[in-house]
């Protein structure tokens, strides 16, 4: 239960008590921890590795971006899709039960702290790709308003019944659009289909930004229709990972270089937000 003393400052690792676990959709679920130190540390677009304690299989921690940290209370929240052994094992824990965490990690958004903000801001999230923007909603909605850029979330999912969180970021003020495939709720179709609502044909490409987290498929058509305008697009990717501290270099990416070359970036140490422009889509 410690910092992770003459390692690094930025980060705690240690053991956080459920106060909730609660399923919030189809397969989608909220885990609530009481963990205070980390709280405290975490930024938004961070995430933190989760790991079921006295657990063997799996024995690897698992990634999830930070959904809420309120150093206020200690809270640390994390939204999950039950995809495989971790997460299924997850969702069998109650409150009161310990879950080991470590982080925060990653680079996280940058919007408020830039010198040159947006004006016309769209947030873009497939599922749980939401977890990623409470916090900076959270963030810029505590910005004064001259300060804040036009800011719309825009979450996409197959169908009604995927719907994760969209209140919650609905009570934080934020423009909120929603789409799904099937026309379940909010407009049909694509998040690609919505973006033209939101930044008009008028507005210098200088002073849009978009940032989305969600499947690939998804965040390459967000990087595509971004390019051909001349938007800037960051994407936060969520490649499998082991140590998840930039040692198995198992989280690689492709990262174009300024003189357009191809290297490699870890996702864990230098993401997992990277602007589109620089990563390979096929
Ligand atoms: C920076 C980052 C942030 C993330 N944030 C979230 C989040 O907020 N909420 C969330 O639900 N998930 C998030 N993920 C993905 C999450 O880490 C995986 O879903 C989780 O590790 C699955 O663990 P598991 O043991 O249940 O599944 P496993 O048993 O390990 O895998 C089950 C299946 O899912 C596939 N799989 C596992 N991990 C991934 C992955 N990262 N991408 C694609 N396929 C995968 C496996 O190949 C396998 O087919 C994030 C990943 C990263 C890197
Ligand atoms: S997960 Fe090990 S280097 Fe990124």
């Amino acid at each position: 239960m410690t910092h992770c003393d003459g390692v690094r400052k930025d980060m705690w690792s240690g053991e956080g008590v459920i106060t909730a676990n609660e399923q919030i959709a189809d397969a989608t679920w909220k885990v609530s921890l009481d963990a205070p130190e980390f709280a405290a540390l975490a930024r938004p677009g961070q995430f933190v590795m989760l790991r079921l304690p006295d657990c063997a299989d799996p024995i690897l921690g698992r990634p999830f971006a930070v959904f809420d940290a309120d150093s206020s209370s200690g809270r640390v929240e994390a939204v999950y899709a039950v995809v495989g052994k971790a997460t299924t094992r997850m969702t069998r824990l109650s409150a009161g039960a310990k879950l080991e965490l470590w982080g925060p990690l990653g680079n996280g958004w940058s919007v408020a702290e830039r010198a040159n903000p947006p004006k016309r801001l769209a947030l873009v999230a497939g599922g749980v790709g939401s977890a990623p923007f409470y916090l900076l909603v959270k963030e810029l909605m505590a910005l004064p308003e001259s300060k804040r850029p036009e800011t719309t979330y825009v979450f996409g999912a197959r169908s009604e019944s995927r719907l994760n969180c969209v209140d919650d970021f609905r009570r934080l003020g934020v423009d909120v659009k929603v789409v799904t495939e099937d026309g379940s709720v909010g407009a049909r179709g694509l998040v690609t289909d919505v973006l033209p609502e939101i930044f008009s044909k008028s507005l210098d490409p200088q002073d849009a930004q978009i940032l989305a987290c969600g499947p690939t498929p998804m965040l390459h058509a967000v990087a595509k229709w971004s390019a051909e305008r001349g938007y800037e697009c960051w994407t936060s990717l969520e490649s499998p990972m082991a140590c998840g501290m930039g040692i198995c270099f198992s989280c690689v990416v492709d990262w174009k270089t300024d003189d357009g070359t191809w290297d490699y970036k870890r996702t864990c140490v230098d993401g997992p937000v990277f602007d589109a422009a620089r990563l390979k889509w096929d």
